[in-house]
């Protein structure tokens, strides 16, 4: 196994909205929507922590036996892309979403997101994308650890029963019965758990209750607050003392 690249050096960003918050919040189809109506690109943080502990299950299957370092040389194989509106995690040069979402990956992930050799490492993997681009970055501590001068945070919550329907339906195909919810969110409360160190809302995070809102009124008001941040910025930088473009 080699080393892993370089750190890059953290220079400026370009536009960034940081988008944090517990497991099915909804966090990344809605960044993705925000982005695609922004005409900006979407990252997903937690898609190379992932990406990141597929890569360690494919060199080692026993993960009571992963170092920090060596899960950082499995990451090695990782490569973080652009593609259309989004970047891909790329493990060997392929696309492997389906492995990235499989149970194996998702009963692991958060050992290895506990990793700080790993946190740096993705957070220099997605401040590098920013570098070049204007994004939203979903994650868990994207606007206090990654982008403390993101133009805006959001921090986007749901009650654990909702956030375990909306999954069961999006992963069932139809409505689930109670007991079924009952058992996932039991699933997502010990998930919360686990990634509870890593789950920081910022100070100056806009809270967004999704409990009782649909989907697309999430995507309207992190919209509307983002053009409103992009006007009210425009020309006076707190970033890199250039002054920022109005994006969008
Ligand atoms: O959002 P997700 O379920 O794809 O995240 C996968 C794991 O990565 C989960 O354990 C939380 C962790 N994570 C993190 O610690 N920090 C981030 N910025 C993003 C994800």
């Amino acid at each position: 196994m080699s080393p892993p690249d370089q750190m890059p050096e953290t220079g400026p960003s370009q536009f960034v909205i940081a988008i944090d918050g517990p497991a099915a919040s909804g966090k990344s189809s809605t960044s993705q929507w925000v982005a695609q109506r922004l005409g900006i690109r979407h990252v997903d943080s937690g898609a190379l922590y992932r990406a990141a502990t597929a890569a360690a299950l494919r060199v080692e299957p026993d993960a009571d036996r992963w170092t920090p370092e060596g899960v950082l040389a499995a990451a090695s194989s990782i490569q973080l892309v652009p593609t259309d509106r989004t970047f891909a995690a790329l493990l060997d040069g392929q696309d492997c979403d389906e492995e990235l979402r499989s149970t194996a990956v998702t009963s692991q992930v958060s050992r290895v997101a506990r990793m700080q050799p790993v946190r740096e490492w993705v957070n220099a993997r997605v401040r590098e994308a920013a570098r070049e681009h204007a994004v939203v970055v979903d994650g868990r501590d994207i606007g206090t650890a990654v982008f403390p001068d993101a133009a805006l945070k959001i921090f986007l919550v749901a009650d654990p029963w909702e956030r375990a329907k909306r999954r069961l339906v999006q992963r069932l195909e139809r409505l689930p019965s109670d007991g079924e919810v009952a058992e996932e969110t039991e699933r997502l409360v010990q998930r919360d758990a686990k990634d509870s160190q890593q789950t920081v809302q910022a100070a100056d995070a806009v809270l967004i209750d999704s409990t009782y809102l649909t989907q697309a009124e999430q995507v309207d008001r992190i919209e509307s607050l983002a053009r409103a941040v992009s006007r009210n910025t425009d020309g006076s930088s707190e970033v890199d003392g250039g002054g920022w473009k109005r994006y969008f």
